[in-house]
């Protein structure tokens, strides 16, 4: 017996529901806010993604060599994919150039709940454009998109890589320091950052305001602590429009600032932002994103970008804690013939009915009408038509409604009438 490999999922009919509902959702919010779809390869060259995503993205890569001896890798994520394909293709379009995508990402990581080999990821870019009323609808889109598709309790978090680098600035830190602390400030190990700090030659005291700084939501603190730092004053100032619109433009308040974010990626720079499910536990991060380069890397002209990417099975993960009821998959008719002789008619109905728009299944198992109307209603039928001699004389067929049980014979050629559905 064949198993699927380690990471991986089916998925069954219902679950399938589930995923396109969610999707179908997601997508049409991103229109809402003027996104175009796009899409790229499953695979690229492996270079794209050793450029710059870092250390941690290398690790899990799959890469292997195809025939003719390239060095390709499943993507782990769409970023680089997206800025690669802008370079080559999307640089002359007018800005700013709203893209988004679905797709499936690969990462070799230890499964667990929520956490795959193979997940999907339903993400965006936003490129040209950095004015904080720009990463203000980018977060407020990102929150959009959870809170339209159901999810009641989401946590967004708002940092900025400039302060924190800022703050190592304060501490007088080299990269190679700042380097191991990143880990350890990803992880919220506030122990282990005080432990380090000390053994880098830190004073305790000076460690502890660090960790404070850290760990606030109040930027007057964070702006009293880097206080000879312009760029990063700025950086602060930004932040806070950001916030201001955030809470008054777009009516979302469930937010604190974060500056202990880094995300996983290299490539970020500035703005970044994460919105958690706390209902899922470990790995409960739904989406992540911020303001990024990797433009000018990839041989094209330096352009601001930002975008972000939710983890769609997380979602469906976090929506079935919530209890959220899914719409349950359903057909409108089903159509029963009542002898073999009847079929043929049977399935002529079906077939004119399908091209007025209506989801249509035939009983092709020849099972009679009691077993028919069982599975009619196992497969969650709106209506059964039963189609027998004696209406078929007159053109007319019984028409069953499968929740009250109520039938009626009508004409086939007035079914469904003008302005009913069905
Ligand atoms: P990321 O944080 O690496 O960012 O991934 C985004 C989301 O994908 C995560 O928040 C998580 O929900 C989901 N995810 C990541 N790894 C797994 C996994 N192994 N199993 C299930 N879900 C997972 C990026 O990928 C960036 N490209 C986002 C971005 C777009 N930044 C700018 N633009």
């Amino acid at each position: 017996m064949f198993k699927k490999p380690r990471g991986t999922r089916d998925f069954t009919p219902e679950e399938m529901q589930k995923r396109k509902y969610v999707e179908e959702c997601m997508r049409s919010t991103f229109g809402s806010f003027g996104y175009k779809e796009i899409q790229t390869p499953m695979f690229e060259n492996l270079e794209l993604f050793t450029a710059k995503s870092g250390e941690g993205i290398i690790q899990e890569i799959y890469s292997f060599m195809d025939k003719g001896g390239r060095d390709l890798a499943l993507r782990p994520e769409l970023t680089a994919p997206v800025m690669r394909f802008y370079v080559d293709k999307l640089q002359m379009e007018p800005k700013p150039l709203k893209l988004f995508y679905f797709g499936n990402c690969f990462r070799y990581d230890r499964p667990q709940k929520g956490r795959y080999r193979e997940f999907r990821q339903a993400g965006c870019e936003i490129i040209g454009v950095d004015t904080p009323e720009a990463y203000a609808e980018l977060i407020a889109m990102a929150y959009t998109l959870l809170k339209n598709v159901g999810l009641k309790n989401i946590k967004l978090n708002i940092g900025n890589l400039n302060i924190l680098s800022s703050m190592f600035n304060v501490l007088n830190l080299p990269k190679d320091k700042q380097k191991c602390l990143v880990p350890l400030i990803d992880k919220s190990l506030s122990e282990d950052v005080l432990s380090a700090l000390q053994d880098f030659g830190i004073k305790p005291q000076e460690a502890t305001s660090f960790l404070e700084i850290l760990q606030t939501t109040d930027i007057k603190k964070i702006s009293g602590y880097i206080k000879s730092d312009q760029t990063a004053l700025d950086e602060l100032s930004k932040l806070e429009q950001i916030l201001n619109l955030l809470r008054d433009s777009f009516d979302i308040k469930n937010y604190e600032v974060k500056i202990s974010i880094v995300r996983g990626l290299d490539y970020y720079k500035g703005i970044v932002f994460e919105i958690d499910a706390p209902s899922l536990g470990a790995e409960k991060q739904l989406c992540g994103g911020g303001a990024y380069e990797l433009i000018s890397l990839f041989g094209g002209k330096e352009t601001p970008t930002a975008g972000f990417a939710i983890g769609f099975d997380r979602t469906i993960l976090a929506l079935e804690a919530e209890e959220y009821q899914f719409p349950a998959p359903k057909i409108d008719v089903y159509v029963i013939p009542v002898n073999e002789d009847m079929t043929g008619k049977a399935l002529e109905i079906a077939r004119t009915l399908r091209e007025r728009g209506i989801s249509v299944d035939v009983d092709l198992l020849k099972r009679g009408i009691g077993k028919s109307l069982k599975y009619a209603s196992s497969i969650n039928a709106e209506k059964a038509i039963i189609v027998g001699l004696n209406e078929l004389k007159e053109d007319s067929m019984t028409i069953r409604d499968m929740s009250s049980g109520e039938q009626k014979i009508v004409n086939i050629n007035d079914y469904p009438l003008a302005g009913q559905r069905i």
